[in-house]
Order: C-alpha cells, then sequence, then structure tokens
C-alpha cells in the first residue's frame, strides 16, 4: 500500500503555512473552506462598478477599470500588482459616422439605410455617449456596391450549397446569421468564395425563440435592434508581432502584412435583417435556412426590384492602442517558483455584464479571499497570479503577448490555467472545459460546492457536481463530459502555444452554453441583476467553483493531475479519428499502429506512476515531490511542436480550421486530410510527429531514458 495523496483543497489553513512544508500529518482542527466566504453582496458590488460605462479595449474607460482592478488587488492585500501595457493594433468605428448599410434604387439613390447603432431601451447607462457605433472589429473600411445572397450560417456547407443551387458569392455581398460557428470564420469562408463584404444578423429564431414581444428588458433575449459585436480576425494577438511580444521597440511587421480580413464586415439587427431579406430575389432557401423572421427566406442573388443593389459604407479602422492587463501575484510559502494562474479578462464590447464582467467581479472576490487570508498569514503553497486580461475581445491580445513576453518562465513554471471568461450566462448548469489532467479535479472540486439551485437539491442532486452529470453525461455514468478546449478565450494561449493544462468554465443556460445577448449593448448589470442570477447564487457557486479548484492546485502536495484520464482520451479519440480516416489512410500506405503502442505505453506508464511509483515516494522529502510534481508537469508540454509557426502548436488539441470556438482533437491532421487533394507525405509525417509525441509522454512518466528495455 502507497500512502494516499494528501489533498489540501479544503484544508488551505491548516496546511498551507511555512510550519508544515510538507502534508502527511493530520492536524485536528476544524477547518474552514476560503469558498465558504464567498460573498454574492460583493459580487454585486464589483459587478456594478464594472458595467458602468462601457469599456471597450484600448479606451480611456478599459484603463479605469484596470485602475480600479489593481487598487482592488492592492487593497486585497496581494504582494504585488502591476498594470501591465500593450501598445497593439487594435480597430473601432467612427464615432461621429456610424457604420450604415444601403439599399440603392436604379438610380442609386438610398431608398433604406441602418440606422449604424443600437437603441436605448432600459438602463440609463445605454444611452452613453462613450457607447461605439456597432462595428465588427478589424473589417476592412470600404463601400462595396452589389447583389446580395444569402449564405445562411456562413459555414463552408453554407457556401457549396449555394454553388450547388448555381449562385456564387463571387462579387457579391454576402448576409450571413449568426449561430453556428465564430464570425471569424464566416468572413474567410466569404473571403475564400470571392465576396466583397460580409453582413451579420442574429436571427430571432436562435436569439428571440419565444417571440419578439418576450426580449430584453423583460427577458433574456434579443430585441429586433440587438446587435452582436466581436472581432473577426483569426489570428490572436497583436496582428503586427505574430508571435513575439508587443513590447517597446519590438519589429512591428507593415500592416498590409498582418493576417486581418480585407472585405468590409458589419453585424446587423433582425429588424434591418428583415428589410433586407424580404426585398431578396431567387429561389427559395430550404427549410433549414428558413429563419424566424415573418419573410420568405430567399438565396438572392440581387434584389425583386431590377437594378437594385446594396451598399455597404464601412469606416471601421485599425489603429494602435494600449490596452491593459492586470497582473497580480500572490507569492506561496512553499514552492513560490510553481504557479497557479487564474485568468479573466476585463475588456467588454460595451457594458460586459455577462462577457467578462461577471467572470471579473469572480476573480476580485477571489482575490479577495486569497489576500486577507494572507494577511491572516495563510499563503498558499504555490503561488497564485491573478490576470485580469486586456483586449481579449479583439483576439487574446492581451493575453497571448504577456504569454509571448514571459513564455521561458511559464513554460517551466506554470502548473495551471484556470480561465473564467464568463462566470455566469444563465442558470442551468456548470460547463467545464479541459485537459483530460485535470478531469479528476474538476469532478472532486464541483463535488465539494453545494447546489445554488434549490429545485434541483429538491430534485436529488445536491451539488454542482450532480447537475453537471446530469445535463452533461458521458459514456461512463459516473462522471460527466468535461469539453475539449477550443478558443475563444485565454486559456487558449497558455495550452495551444505552451502547453500549460487549463480549464475553462462557466455557469450556462443552454446546452451549448450560449446567450442571445452575447456582446451587445443590453449585456448590463440590468440582464445579470434582474434577469439572469437573482440574488447572484449561482455567480457564488461559479465563484466556489473557482476558489476550489486553485486551493487543489496552489495546496496539494502532488498536482492533482491524473495521466490515466488522458490514457483514456487518447485511445478514444485515436479510435474516432481512425474509424473516421482509416480506409483513406490505408489506400496511402499509413498506418496507425505505432500510434496504438504509444498509447498502450501511455497507459501502463500512467498506472505504473499513479500507482507503484506515487506509492513509493516518500513525502516528506521535497526533492522527490518535487521530481514527481515535474513530470507530471512534463506530460502537456511533450504535445507542444516548437517547429510550427504559429501559436497553436498542440498536437492533440487544436482550434477548428472551420469553428475557432471549437476544439479539434489531432487538428492539423484533421486539417490536412479534409483538404481537397492532401498531401500524403505530409499527413504520413504528421502521423509519425504525434505517435512520437505521445510516446514521449510515456517515456516523461516512466522517468528513465531506457524506453525500450535496454
Ligand atoms: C406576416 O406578414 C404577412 C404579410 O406581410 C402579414 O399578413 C401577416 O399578418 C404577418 N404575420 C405576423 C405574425 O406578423
Ligand atoms: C433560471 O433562469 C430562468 C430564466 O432564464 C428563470 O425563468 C428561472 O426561474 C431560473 N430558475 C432558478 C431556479 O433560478
Ligand atoms: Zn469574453
Amino acid at each position: 500500500m502507497g500512502i494516499p495523496i494528501v489533498f489540501v483543497a479544503s484544508l488551505v489553513f491548516l496546511f498551507a503555512s511555512q510550519r508544515f512544508p510538507c502534508t502527511g500529518q493530520q492536524i485536528d482542527i476544524e477547518a474552514r473552506r476560503l469558498s465558504d466566504g464567498v460573498d454574492s453582496e460583493k459580487l454585486r458590488e464589483y459587478l456594478r462598478r464594472l458595467t458602468q460605462a462601457p469599456h471597450v479595449a484600448g479606451t480611456e474607460e478599459e484603463l479605469d477599470t484596470a485602475i480600479y482592478v489593481r487598487d482592488k488587488f492592492l487593497e486585497f492585500g496581494l504582494d504585488s500588482v502591476k498594470i501591465v501595457p500593450y501598445d497593439v493594433l487594435l480597430s473601432y468605428p467612427d464615432r461621429e459616422r456610424p457604420n450604415t448599410i444601403h439599399i440603392l434604387d436604379g438610380t442609386g439613390e438610398s431608398v433604406f439605410s441602418t440606422l449604424g447603432y443600437e437603441e436605448p431601451l432600459f438602463a440609463p447607462e445605454e444611452s452613453s455617449p462613450r457607447v461605439f457605433p456597432t462595428f465588427s472589429a478589424y473589417s476592412a473600411p470600404g463601400e462595396p456596391i452589389g447583389d446580395l445572397v444569402y449564405a445562411c450560417y456562413g459555414r463552408r456547407e453554407d457556401f457549396q450549397y449555394l454553388l450547388s443551387q448555381g449562385i456564387s458569392a463571387e462579387g457579391k455581398i454576402v448576409l450571413a446569421r449568426y449561430g453556428m460557428s465564430f464570425r471569424g470564420n464566416i468572413v474567410k469562408f466569404a473571403m475564400e468564395y470571392g465576396a466583397i463584404g460580409v453582413i451579420l444578423y442574429s436571427d430571432p429564431k436562435e436569439y428571440a425563440p419565444y417571440g419578439e414581444d418576450f426580449v430584453y428588458p423583460d427577458s433574456e433575449y434579443m430585441p429586433d435592434m440587438a446587435v452582436q459585436s466581436g472581432t473577426v480576425m483569426l489570428a490572436n494577438g497583436d496582428p503586427t508581432t505574430p508571435q513575439w511580444p508587443s513590447v517597446p521597440g519590438a519589429y512591428r511587421i507593415p500592416e498590409a502584412e498582418a493576417d486581418l480580413p480585407d472585405i468590409p464586415v458589419q453585424p446587423i439587427g433582425y429588424r434591418e435583417a428583415r428589410i433586407l431579406l424580404e426585398n431578396l430575389a431567387g429561389v427559395q432557401a430550404p427549410p433549414e435556412w428558413q429563419g424566424a423572421l415573418n419573410v420568405t427566406y430567399r438565396l438572392g442573388p440581387g434584389f425583386a426590384q431590377p437594378n437594385w443593389k446594396v451598399k455597404m459604407e464601412v469606416r471601421t479602422r485599425n489603429e494602435m492602442a494600449t490596452v491593459h492587463n492586470v497582473i497580480g501575484i500572490l507569492h506561496g510559502s512553499v514552492e513560490p517558483d510553481r504557479y497557479v494562474i487564474l485568468g479573466n479578462h476585463r475588456d467588454a464590447w460595451v457594458f460586459g455584464a455577462v462577457d467578462p464582467s461577471s467572470g471579473t467581479a469572480s476573480l476580485l472576490e477571489i482575490a479577495r479571499l486569497y489576500g486577507e487570508a494572507a494577511l491572516e498569514g495563510n499563503r498558499p503553497r504555490r503561488t497564485l497570479i491573478f490576470c485580469s486580461w486586456g483586449a481579449e475581445e479583439y483576439g487574446l491580445v492581451g493575453s497571448l503577448e504577456w504569454v509571448e513576453e514571459h513564455a521561458n518562465v511559464l513554460a517551466d513554471r506554470a502548473v495551471i490555467n484556470l480561465n473564467v471568461d464568463i462566470s455566469v450566462s444563465g442558470n442551468r448548469t456548470l460547463s467545464p472545459s479541459g485537459c483530460p489532467l485535470t478531469y479528476q479535479s474538476l469532478y472532486t472540486t464541483t463535488k465539494s460546492v453545494g447546489n445554488p439551485n434549490p429545485d434541483e437539491i429538491a430534485a436529488g442532486r445536491p451539488t454542482v457536481f450532480h447537475t453537471w452529470l446530469h445535463n452533461f453525461p458521458s459514456e461512463d455514468p459516473d462522471v460527466p463530459q468535461v469539453g475539449n478546449l477550443g478558443s475563444g478565450s485565454d486559456y487558449a494561449p497558455f495550452i495551444h502555444f505552451l502547453g500549460i493544462p487549463s480549464i475553462d468554465m462557466s455557469y450556462i443556460g443552454t446546452e451549448e452554453g450560449d446567450y442571445a445577448l452575447y456582446h451587445s449593448l443590453y449585456e448590463t448589470f440590468h440582464l445579470v441583476d434582474y434577469i439572469l442570477d437573482r440574488g447572484f447564487t449561482y455567480m457564488k457557486g461559479l465563484t466556489q467553483v473557482w476558489i476550489e479548484l486553485a486551493d487543489h492546485y496552489a495546496n496539494s502536495v502532488l498536482i492533482p493531475f491524473d495521466v490515466r484520464d488522458y490514457g483514456k482520451f487518447l485511445r478514444r479519440q485515436a479510435q474516432d479519428f481512425s474509424n473516421t480516416f482509416e480506409t483513406q489512410l490505408q489506400e496511402h500506405g499509413i498506418s496507425l499502429e505505432l500510434w496504438w503502442s504509444a498509447i498502450d505505453n501511455v497507459i501502463s506508464a500512467a498506472d505504473f506512476f499513479h500507482g507503484e511509483h506515487q506509492g513509493s515516494l516518500n513525502l516528506e522529502n521535497p526533492y522527490e515531490v518535487r521530481r514527481f510534481n515535474d513530470e507530471l508537469m512534463a506530460v502537456e508540454r511533450v504535445f507542444i511542436d516548437s517547429m510550427i509557426q504559429s501559436d497553436a502548436r498542440h498536437l492533440i488539441y487544436k482550434p477548428s480550421s472551420s469553428d475557432t470556438y471549437r476544439g479539434e482533437v489531432f487538428g492539423s491532421l484533421v486539417d490536412l486530410l479534409l483538404a481537397a487533394d492532401p498531401d500524403w507525405e505530409k499527413v504520413k509525417k504528421g502521423v509519425s510527429v504525434v505517435a512520437h509525441m505521445i510516446q514521449s509522454a510515456a517515456n516523461v512518466l516512466m522517468g528513465s531514458l531506457n524506453t525500450r528495455g535496454f
């Protein structure tokens, strides 16, 4: 029998101080949990403050929120708190001349124009003159005129369908609906198919499912002039410094070479989209393409009235601006050079009450509890780094620049990145994504947090874990599904660029985790306070899970990663991959044999590691403990391919090429295989590199160079 691992997640005060550098010992004191101290009233107060003004990246109001967060971190007692600025290329509309879309009649006169901004409906702050006109960040400026084509969700298959109907997007302006993929992917496909402009809109079918009368401010659904803003850049980070940090004096590529869309893009609401749709000519769109507007959706091209055209007037421009991360550090008492990172972005498209300010409120409350505990002499074993990122909305800009600047130190020292972008967008269930190494920690911690929903408790689901399991069952009846990490928030640079295990989570209201008012003017304090989370109980629950996870990783003597789940994950994913591509691979003489043996080796190495090896550890010997933890930290890192010239260097998961939000397992290979004419030599090489990396994970766990039995 080995010595059991001692998780001290719930005993932070007892084991964290210098007096107990190792924690085999039992101490008979009533355990207090930091997470019990989470205060809903305080969460509400932070959120009210954070959402009083729009805080778009690079604006004075964004800096104001940075100063607020810095001052709070200092007040709470963190050891070191700094605002870390970067000068980066952002994008803004013209405040004086909003972007518009027109229908031109045969003489070129405008017979219809869009407004260019969202109408104030309820909360006083909605009327603030500091609210920008609506825009898609990094849209090219321009005034294209052309025929309109309706491309449904703007996925590759939608453009293919249009072609199959004899309709090309070439030289046309595309009207596409939000809802199935990241908007940057929609724009990229539109460009590939030759479009000269893209108009994005939100259809009531997805965004006002209970009708146009049951919308904000009475409900969480979209009124007809609500507009989803957002970036349409597919790359991440400052576009002028790909893969290196935007520090003073850094080399910058010319803007023309930056990886940015080169056509105008503009989002509108469904009141205005209706006018475009009801004038469209062409055949009726198929039933799956019909939305909930009271019009017959047609494909186009062009309008029913001969010679009518659509014209976009887009004045969105790229501009250098300064963005601000706030980095607060609480030094660990035993292992100050091991970092547990808690991250959330701070910049918003408008007031951002859900995205990201709900997460910022949670982060502040966690900083308060840890800071106050530290002032009382109770520090975590490892260092906590509280990161309030700037300019996430533009493309993970603040976090990626920081990760690039500190890549070497982070690669050596970061244990985990716990990211919460949105803490609450609904009251249905927790929805976490994470690396397989973190699954067990998610199960353990969510079982220790009481269910914020009394109806769920009454239904026999007493903890956050139970509701999660109920909503997202997996093949194993005892454990819920954990999502794969795609992109779309600040965990991405950590996992995809450096191989630092990460978790991202929120409390959500729908199975997909989306919410109708996302990135609109109406993401106000009212929305959270009155509609989504009255009493802030769900935000409290999420905050408690976040603290429990932080405790788990900051205080457990042995880092609570479990490699056995990685083995199972790889076997399952490799099986899926093989089922999909085996025939094609065989036809080209490519075998997955090396994968299967490498995966078997990971599985047996993981069993040895968590069994015999862990059992024989002397937990009183800090060198043995450190070595064990170092080996655990190395596992995820082996999957980083430093030859890849991109911030997506992880060979197991990758943001999907058709939807950046989604994580694609073996994504680089999937991309190669889905190409119209796959490069089989590249596939062969890719399969071999993945096999080598999986084997490396096994080697790391065996802690020996003698992996082939010599
Ligand atoms: C839909 O439009 C038609 C024709 O414009 C109109 O007669 C009908 O009343 C509308 N229905 C609704 C529910 O608005
Ligand atoms: C959950 O949220 C919905 C609105 O999305 C609301 O109607 C319902 O009452 C809430 N349930 C609980 C238990 O808070
Ligand atoms: Zn966000």
